[in-house]
Formats: structure tokens, sequence, C-alpha cells
């Protein structure tokens, strides 16, 4: 495989000459091109000897190999670490001012940058506005990790240590889902979701009947509410909407409690706008009582049975979908499926992916009840490129798995 490693200029810079090594190790052909300010950090002889190739910076080297454009095109994968505050400002910008950057506007292959700065740069609007596009362009923009930076200071901006960033590249062009990245079960540590707004919705809508009774379903809101404790310890500003919570809220998020499925949707519309991530993890009833009694319903007294008429809710994952609130933004499903003769519960998840318009599905193989209110849960997560992932384990442990994935899904184009 073909690989461009581009270099930023930040001290993380030496440890992309590791994440080369791994690279050629594998027997890739890596070319690496360092921006110019890189090489006050780690010199060219570095690279040229590490990956056996010139490690050309100016679009005006070695003009008759038109490499602005060839090492573009001849690539199977771009990788970009460090990317630096600068460099992810210009390559959003589509700024072509060396033969990195060059290179970034040509590829048509994964291109996966790795920030690495100081926590407040990486926290910048500024950053976020041109991270945010970079994702919704379709490139994969890992997040820093959390810990020591250059002087005393700690906090998200770190690069992250080149095997993780060596499995996430490869995992991007990995054939099939055995290649994929190991479930990110550091993602929490990692605070892989630091400075983004999180909206969670959790537990189970009830549609009343008069006002004794409802039609409801059996979600106790367990994972949904992990999800939100892991979300937060991944650095997240998150939102919970908890539809008739049966365990309780955590601390250290905005609590939304709704009852019915239209207070659920009224809820959501009203957090989507802010959100980068939206989780849809409640159990969303799709039909109610056409109309609610005022009184309770009494039992005739001609032992007739009575009839009650249903009408369809709206469907909230959908509509958010078709309609993205803001560009960037990924929207994962929650489906609760079991197989039958014909097709297998990942086959109905996939098709439910397709016909959502979502950018993930968390499946739960739910056969025989299982799952409801127990503290074990196994799921796959399938996205629209085919691949699955999988884990099994506490609701809370398969909570930060998913986390993890989350955070690495590249937002869909859909409805933009
Ligand atoms: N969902 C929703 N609005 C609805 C129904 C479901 O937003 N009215 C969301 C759920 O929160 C979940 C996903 O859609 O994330 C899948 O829910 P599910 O009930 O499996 O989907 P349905 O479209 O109802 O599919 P089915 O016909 O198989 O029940």
């Amino acid at each position: 495989m073909k690989v461009v490693l581009g270099v930023g200029g930040g001290v993380a810079a030496y440890k992309s000459a590791l994440l080369l090594r791994l690279f050629t190790e594998e027997g890739h052909d890596v070319t690496v091109l360092p921006t110019t300010a890189s090489l006050n950090f780690v010199g060219a002889a570095t690279w040229e000897a590490l990956s056996g190739r010139p490690a050309p910076r100016d679009v005006f080297e070695d003009v008759e190999q038109v490499n602005h454009v060839r090492l573009g095109h001849e690539a199977d994968l771009v990788v970009v670490a460090p990317a630096t505050a600068d460099l992810l400002a210009r390559a959003a910008h589509g700024l072509a001012d060396d033969l990195l950057t060059n290179t970034l506007l040509v590829a048509t292959c994964p291109v996966l940058f790795v920030p690495a700065m100081h926590t407040q740069m990486w926290q910048h609007p500024a950053t976020v506005a041109n991270v945010a596009t970079l994702r919704s362009r379709g490139a994969h923009v890992l997040d820093p990790a959390v810990g020591r930076l250059t002087g005393c200071d700690s906090g998200p901006g770190r690069l992250p240590d080149p095997p993780d960033i060596h499995a996430a590249a490869i995992a991007l062009v990995a054939p099939d889902s055995t290649e994929r990245p190991v479930p990110a079960r550091d993602a929490v540590a990692d605070g892989v979701l630091s400075g983004r707004r999180v909206l969670i919705t959790a537990g189970g809508t009830r549609e009343p009947l008069d006002p004794v009774r409802y039609l409801g379903n059996r979600s106790s809101g367990k994972q949904g509410v992990a999800l939100a404790c892991a979300a937060r310890d991944a650095g997240a500003h998150v939102t919970l909407i908890g539809a008739n919570l049966q365990v309780e809220a955590p601390d250290g998020v905005d609590l939304v409690t709704v009852e019915t499925t239209d207070q659920l949707h009224d809820a959501v519309l009203a957090a989507t706008p802010d959100a980068d991530l939206v989780v849809m993890a409640a159990a969303v009833a799709d039909f109610r009582p056409r109309s609610l009694a005022t009184h309770k319903i009494k039992k005739s007294d001609d032992g007739t049975d009575p009839v009650i008429e249903l009408t369809r809710t709206p469907d909230i994952l959908a509509e958010i979908s078709a309609n993205r609130a803001r560009p960037g933004q990924v929207i994962v499903g929650f489906a609760a499926e079991t197989g039958d003769d014909t097709h297998t519960a990942l086959e109905f998840a996939r098709a439910k992916l397709a016909r959502k318009g979502c950018d993930a599905l968390v499946l739960n193989e739910v056969t025989g009840g299982a799952v409801f209110g127990q503290d074990s849960t196994a799921v796959h997560v399938v996205t629209p490129d085919g691949n699955t992932a999988e884990a099994t384990g506490t609701k809370d442990d398969v909570a930060v798995f998913l986390v993890g994935t989350f955070a690495r899904i590249p937002a869909s184009t859909v409805g933009r």
C-alpha cells in the first residue's frame, strides 16, 4: 500500500518516526511530506533515512515528477501526524501552499488527521470549526489523547501513541471488520469526546390510554444512562433525555425528562441544533392510542371487549437524519432485533440503518427478551460502509466501547 505521512510542525513530530516504522515494517511504501515548520523539530534526513525515499516539501522541487498531483493520486492512505492547529486550518480552508496541502486536495483515499496541540488551541472555536469541516467532508480526525503536554501543563491535546494511530489508520483501509480498530476500551481515559456536545435519549416512551393506563415497553434506560456516563467521562457535555427511566440519572449531565413520544420528539428537535453527536438509545413507541380517554375506561356491562384504535407516532430518528441540524453531526440509532427464517438480526439492522438514514446503528439481539433490564449486553455497530464492530460485556463496559466507536464515525453527507 502507498502511504503518505504528512508531518506538521509540533514537538510530537518525533513520535511520527515510530509511526513511520510501523508502516514500513509491514512493507508499505511511505512517502513523508514534512511541513517546513516541522523541520524545526525533526530534520528531513530522519524521514529520508527511515522511509528510504525523498521527503519533499515544496511544490517546486522535482517539478518534472508532478509531485503535487501524483502523490495524492497514487496514495491509498494519507495520515497527517501531528496535525497542528495551523495545518488543520489550512486543510479545512483548502489552502495549497506546500506539497502536503496540495496532496490533501488531490487525494481521494481515506485521510486521517491526528491532531496534537495545547488544550486551548484544540478547544478554540476556530479549531473546533475546522475539525467539524474536515469531518463533514469525510476526513477522519482522531481526538487527541489527554495527558502531559509540551510544558508542565496537561489536558487533551497529546498525540496518541503511534500504535494507536497505526491501528486507526489501518482500520480505514481494512477490507473487513476483523481489521477494525480494537474496541476503544481506553476511550474514557483518552477523553475522546473532549469538547463535544452529545445528546442521548434513554428509556422507553409511554403512550397514555386513560388517566391510569398506558402502552409502554420494557426498556429500563440502563444502556442509555451508561452511555451518558461514559460520554461525560470522555469529556463531552451531555444532554440526557430520559423517558421514564427506571434507573437513576447520573450527575454531571443536563437531564430533560419526558413521558410520551410526542414529548420526546419536541425535546430532541429542541436539542439537536447544539449536538455534535446524537445517540437515540430510547425505545420509542411506534403507535399511540388515537384518542386519550379522559376517564378510566370501564369494563362494559354487556361483556364486549374494548377496541383501542392506534395511530403512528413520528419517526424521530428518521426525521433528524433527513434534516441535519448542523454540518458534521453524527447520528446513531439503536435497534432491538431478532432474526427469522429468512433474515438474520444483522441483516435487519443493515436494512434499518439504510431506512433511517443515520450514520450508525447499534444492534441488540433480543431473542427471548434478553437484554431488557439486564446488566450485560452484546452489541454490533453497523455503519453505511458495510463494516461491523462488536462488543459483549456489562452495559457500562459496552458503553465505553460505544463512545469510543461513535467518536470515530465520520459524519454522513446524507441530507446536506
Ligand atoms: N425511533 C425513533 N422514533 C420512532 C421509533 C424509533 O426515533 N417513532 C428510533 C429509536 O430510538 C431507535 C431506532 O429508531 O434508535 C430504531 O427503533 P426501532 O423501534 O427498532 O425502529 P422502527 O422504525 O420502529 O422499526 P420496527 O418497525 O422494526 O419496529
